[in-house]
């Protein structure tokens, strides 16, 4: 059974070049609730940890760095079936190939400084839900 929830991040692209408000628009008119919600930065090995499923792939490195270069907006979001409509909302990894009106679409600049992340499972949302936000930060 499809899980309600689903990770977010704007990633330090998307806020650095002012797109938080427009892209958090996006987010909540597509019927997605804000469980929980931080501006905050990730730390080298906090940003290796959470993306050490990609450890072995030649981007690794250059990821981890771009990751930890400035603030993010990180966000649990829930809604019926959320992993799989939030992918649809952000489309593609690579902007080139994200479909109009996506958030990647309107918004990321190459396949990695792409705007955001969502999660690509039920059980990985709850691992990087668990990652980002204790128990007491979730609403
Ligand atoms: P995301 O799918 O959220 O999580 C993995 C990230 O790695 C992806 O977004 C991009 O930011 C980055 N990424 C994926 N593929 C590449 C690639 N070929 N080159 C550089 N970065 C990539």
């Amino acid at each position: 059974m499809a899980s309600n929830i689903t990770l977010t991040m704007i990633k330090p692209d998307g806020v650095a070049d002012g797109f938080t408000g427009k892209i958090l628009d996006h987010i909540i008119a597509a019927g997605f609730k804000i469980q929980a919600m931080k501006l905050t930065r990730l730390s080298t090995e906090k940003a290796q940890e959470f993306y050490a499923v990609h450890k072995e792939r030649p981007f690794y490195g250059e990821l981890v760095a771009f990751m930890t270069e400035g603030p993010i907006v990180a966000a649990v979001l829930e809604k019926e079936n959320a992993v799989e409509d939030f992918r649809k909302l952000i489309g593609a990894t690579n902007p080139a190939n994200a479909a109009e009106g996506t958030i990647r679409k309107l918004y990321a600049t190459n396949i990695e400084r792409n705007a955001i992340h969502g999660s690509d499972s039920d059980e990985n949302a709850a691992i990087e839900a668990a990652f980002h936000f204790s128990g007491l930060e979730r609403f």
